[in-house]
């Protein structure tokens, strides 16, 4: 990150689920500092819950945007462009606006904010609450290499960013940001694997969510195809290769290709409305 451009105060506008992952990442690594966030959400208990929780300050869309160098947008894609016109008037060509909305097109915030500054769209998951994130983010034409670069460095202290290009944000939303949901459900499917042949759930459930973290870090670290792993733990006329004949048997592959397939359809039509 360039070290001349250092903003100093951000706002979160609809400080939800991920909103507060970034939240607690930001304070956990010290990116920021409570006093440099200003959080929104639609109702006072949530706004209670911030401050008292994370010790960040509160306020209206419209103050918030005003006061900070940096905005991140995290409401629901299907309030984008209200929220956004709420906020315009309080922001300018110093601003940073940085969207996670599924759907919400760097060209859709344009028009919106009639390109009074910089936007990235970033494509975070909720894992960077612990710092295993994995965010894709790229920018608006207006949006300069300082400007991704910050957006890179704030969500790589929060796990793994990869820059891509804006036309594969739908299909990165079906797949790392709605993944998490559909690994969650193979680690219970697992557990419960476990807990029939016997093993308690709570240490069915640790066997499960550990083997898919080493998995996923032996993918990860290795470099090595996927499948070629798969093939290291296969003996022949060993035990694995009858448990993947049920796998495939119950269409594991074409049952995941297709969720990522349909979160991504249900990524772009978000974004339809307008
Ligand atoms: N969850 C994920 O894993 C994930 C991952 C990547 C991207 N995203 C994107 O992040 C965005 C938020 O998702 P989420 O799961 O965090 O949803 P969420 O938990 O429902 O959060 C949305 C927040 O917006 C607030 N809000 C509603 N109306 C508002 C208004 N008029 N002004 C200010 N704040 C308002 C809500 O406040 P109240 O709490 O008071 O209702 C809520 O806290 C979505 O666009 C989604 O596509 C989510």
């Amino acid at each position: 990150m360039s070290t001349s451009y250092n903003p100093e105060r951000v706002a979160i506008i609809g400080a939800g689920k991920i909103g507060e992952a970034i939240i607690e990442a930001t304070l956990a690594t010290k990116f920021y500092k409570a006093s440099q966030i200003t959080t929104t959400a639609r109702s006072q208990k949530r706004l209670s819950y911030l401050s008292e929780t994370f010790g960040v300050d509160t306020a209206s869309n419209i103050d918030a945007a005003k006061n900070a160098d940096v905005v991140i947008l995290a409401v629901k894609p299907q309030l984008a462009r209200k929220i956004i016109t709420e906020i315009t008037p309080g922001l300018n060509s110093n601003t940073l606006l940085i969207s996670v909305m599924a759907g919400i097109t760097l060209a859709q915030i344009d028009n919106w904010t009639g390109s009074v500054c910089p936007v990235v769209r970033a494509m975070p998951n909720t894992p960077l609450r612990i710092r295993k994130g994995m965010t894709a983010i790229c920018g608006s034409v207006s949006a300069q290499t300082h400007h991704t670069g910050f957006a890179e460095a704030m969500f790589n202290t929060m796990g793994r960013t990869l820059v891509m290009d804006e036309k594969l944000f739908d299909a990165v939303t079906g797949l790392s940001a709605s993944g998490p949901a559909f690994i969650y459900i193979m680690i219970e499917a697992l557990a419960e694997g476990g807990v029939k042949a016997g093993i308690p759930r709570h240490l069915a459930t640790e066997l499960a969510a550990q083997a898919c973290l080493g998995s996923a870090s032996m993918v990860l670290e290795t470099g090595k195809h996927p499948a070629m792993l798969k093939d290291e733990v296969t003996t022949p006329a060993g035990c694995t290769i009858d448990g993947i004949l049920k796998l495939e048997e119950g269409g594991i592959r074409v049952t995941l290709i297709k969720a990522v397939e349909e979160a991504a359809i249900k990524a772009k039509a978000l974004g339809q409305p307008d």
